[in-house]
């Protein structure tokens, strides 16, 4: 029981909710006045829970007040006891942090982070965040470790499928509306959550897109691109960050003291707290960084690794350290201060406990809505020869529904669904039934067992039905599996024996759509001529039916961009659409193919660009790519001020026009060059995008404002900085756009 004695009353006091910075400081600060030793470097700790119940360690660690935060239990009424004895039992009755993977979404499941990407729509994205934030709470859940803002040019990277893509500001944008999403208006209201924006730093860089592996970022990189998404999560308040995994230019991200206290604390002045990933403070040994456990909780605790995540380093250790004064009690005092200011500002020590009566129902129509909106908005119309899409309901007959992931509710969520609910799932096998409604007939044959399935087996049974129908829907792609964390692939083309199943159904000569459900770009090159028409889906999570459906219809017109660019091969990976120019740049003049080339011809100098010899040197689809049931015509770009001064705005503009016979929205995309800098620039970066809603014929200006600091990149000397000079700007509906304008910028 708790000792009375020394009643937490600081800690216990009502929060007023409008409460200063200074007052909850004061409070943080007097609760820390009131601990030993333990009872920090407990603060410091998580351990797992697990679903086999509540380990006694776990148990009697939070009643002795020596663990600050749980990891993987999501039964409230465990919660909330554990809740009880941490405020009733422990001595200071300082509430749990529980923490949980809600990656995108709790029971109702939104797609996966790629696919929400896609939608390039902070307002879904943060809708999404919010639902599975509200649905979390309901279990006792308060922190969750998303949003992942890893930047991802690797697509054999399996958890490209968790990141927002590879661009910086597309993925500044939508990990900071996660952080609103998961956090709402304030911590302590009802149904929002922490957030963690992970995992700090470069962990998206992995060598050859092996998860863990050795990440190699230059500094001048990692200051442009890397970190940006970070900062931007920090600027959006974001409660906590995860330290990756990985070593980063051989410091393991978990010790980076450069990395951790310099930019993140002393840089960015970020006063949440730092969460190490799960063991990795003990991994710095397995990196050979450290000798053993204590020079690792050493380690970590110089960097300002606040928290250990499921680990015991520093509750084995921490204490000998700072008896022996190799950590500072200061080192270990911030580090509590910064796990208890969360603590507050979560409202926990006001409320610890659940009430599920108070709390929205799971799945109910507004989480519905969001999941739907998010897959409708995410799914990429990657082609469509001949209008073969939409599809008439009002001449067809019959479908042809077809492929291991056209009725498989799990698959759909995709990756990181530890609490997601299969049973909620609406498949597109069901979706297209409903959309039949007797209109015309619905023929169903997987073909395939799952996506990875070899057998033939199924083949005949499913041409049979391609062939008795108007139009076969193939609905294929990755099983969750293949993607997510540890699940890289070093082949990247459709697995098992999907590609044969649609040359099999392309055979039939009747018009053959995919949908490609999958966690990562996929190479296409041996299907794309194929099919007629290709949706990418990503995983599309529980409302993926109904988006697909309402997709290849033409209730809705896709909108989708891609978040990430598309390689036609995996050699040609890392392949990014902001990459540098380098000083021999490939262009559609200078290329030759290794099959032009004599085969007699003496070894010559072909090109001398940046090239592979055998494949072109863009990729299959380029980032921001994505066609619609309209078409968009861009033109009269103009720039307000060619030569404007450095405080003055610059804004570029174009006409955007729908010139097709349906109403739709398009996702208009500016990109900059700085064609000379200090430091080599891209030879594109996007610096804007407006979803804009056009009716057939109808027409808009598109307008985007550049400031000075929009123009800012890191210097060599990392210093941000906007250099006066020339710029280039495209305004249109991809990263490939051409419509161009240029302004000269003066100092
Ligand atoms: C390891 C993963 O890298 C991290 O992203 C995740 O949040 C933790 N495990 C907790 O499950």
């Amino acid at each position: 029981m708790r000792n009375t004695k020394t009643s937490p009353q600081i800690g216990k006091k009502l929060v007023d909710s409008n409460q200063t910075e200074q007052a909850l400081e004061d409070r943080v600060q007097a609760l820390l006045a009131q601990m030993t030793l333990a009872e920090k470097i407990g603060q410091m700790c998580q351990l797992n829970v697990g679903d086999q119940g509540v380990p006694d360690e776990v148990a009697q660690r939070v009643r002795g007040g020596t663990l600050g935060s749980i990891i993987n239990v999501v039964d409230v009424d465990a919660v909330n006891a554990l809740q009880r004895t941490a405020v009733h039992d422990s001595r200071l009755g300082i509430p749990l942090l529980v923490g949980r993977d809600v990656i995108h979404g709790f029971k109702t499941v939104m797609p996966i982070p790629l696919g929400q990407a896609a939608s390039w729509n902070p307002d879904v994205v943060r809708e999404g965040a919010r639902i599975a934030a509200s649905e979390a709470a309901s279990h006792g859940i308060n922190w969750t470790f998303a949003p992942m803002v890893d930047i991802a040019r690797d697509p054999r990277w399996g958890r490209i499928a968790e990141s927002l893509g590879e661009d910086p500001m597309l993925s500044s944008t939508l990990g900071a509306a996660m952080v609103e999403g998961f956090q709402g208006r304030a911590l302590a209201a009802a149904g929002a959550i922490a957030a963690c924006a992970k995992h700090f730093v470069g962990y998206g860089a992995a060598e050859s897109g092996r998860d863990y592996a050795t990440t190699n970022v230059p500094e001048n990189e990692l200051h442009n691109v890397h970190l940006r998404p970070f900062h931007a999560a920090v600027d959006a308040g974001v409660a906590s960050l995860m330290t990756s995994f990985s070593d980063i230019d051989g410091v393991p991200a978990t010790a980076n003291a450069r990395l951790v206290n310099g930019v993140l604390r002393d840089a960015w002045g970020f006063d949440g707290f730092v969460v190490s990933d799960w063991d990795s403070i003990r991994q710095l040994a397995i990196h050979g960084l450290t000798a053993d456990d204590r020079e690792s909780a050493y380690e970590a605790a110089q960097a300002g690794v606040d928290m250990e995540m499921q680990g015991d380093a520093y509750f084995e250790h921490l204490h000998s350290l700072v008896d022996a004064g190799e950590v500072a009690l200061g080192q270990v005092d911030q580090a509590v201060a910064n796990i208890l200011r969360v603590k507050f500002r979560l409202g926990l020590f006001e409320q610890a406990t659940t009430d599920t009566a108070t709390l929205r129902p799971i799945a109910d129509s507004d989480a519905r809505k969001a999941a739907y909106q998010v897959a409708l908005q995410g799914s990429v119309l990657l082609k469509n020869d001949g209008g073969a899409l939409p599809l008439n309901s009002n001449s067809l007959k019959s479908i042809a529904v077809i492929g291991p992931l056209a009725d498989d509710p799990y698959e759909q969520m995709g990756t990181w669904v530890f609490d997601g609910d299969a049973a909620l799932s609406v498949t597109p096998l069901q979706s297209l039934r409903d959309a039949a409604q007797g209109k015309f007939d619905v023929l169903y044959a997987p073909g395939l067992d799952s996506a990875r399935s070899r057998d033939h087996g199924g083949f005949e049974a499913a041409v049979k039905l391609a062939e008795q129908a108007d139009a076969a829907v193939l609905v294929i792609g990755e099983d969750a599996i293949l993607s997510g964390e540890a699940h890289s692939r070093a082949d990247i083309c459709l697995p098992g024996a999907q590609a044969e199943l649609v040359r099999r159904v392309r055979g039939t000569g009747k018009p053959v759509i995919a949908v490609v459900m999958a966690g990562r770009p996929l190479t296409l090159g041996n299907i794309l001529d194929q099919v007629d028409a290709l949706l990418y889906a990503w995983h599309p999570g529980t409302m993926g039916g109904p988006a697909i459906a309402d997709l290849l219809f033409g209730v809705v017109s896709p909108s989708g961009k891609l978040p990430v660019t598309f390689p036609r091969v995996v050699g040609q990976i890392p392949l990014y659409y902001n990459h540098k120019n380098t000083g021999k740049p490939p262009s559609d003049d200078t290329i030759a193919h290794i099959d032009d080339i004599d085969a007699r011809a003496p070894q010559t100098s072909l090109g001398m660009t940046a090239f592979h010899l055998d494949v072109h040197f863009s990729p299959q689809f380029p980032f921001g790519f994505g066609l619609s049931y309209a078409s968009f015509r861009y033109s009269d770009i103009s720039v307000s001020n060619p030569n404007p001064a450095m405080h003055e705005p610059v804004v570029i503009s174009c006409q955007l026009e729908n010139t097709g016979a349906v109403s739709a929205e398009e996702v208009a995309q500016l990109y900059v060059r700085d064609v000379v800098g200090n430091v080599t620039r891209p030879v594109r970066e996007l610096k804007g995008w407006q979803r804009v809603r056009l009716r057939p014929g109808e027409s808009t200006t598109v307008e985007f404002t550049l400031l000075a600091d929009d123009l800012a990149f890191y210097g060599r000397d990392l210093k941000l900085r906007t250099e006066p000079g020339e710029f280039h700007a495209w305004i249109g509906g991809s990263s490939a756009a051409e419509l161009q304008t240029q302004f000269c910028l003066h100092a």
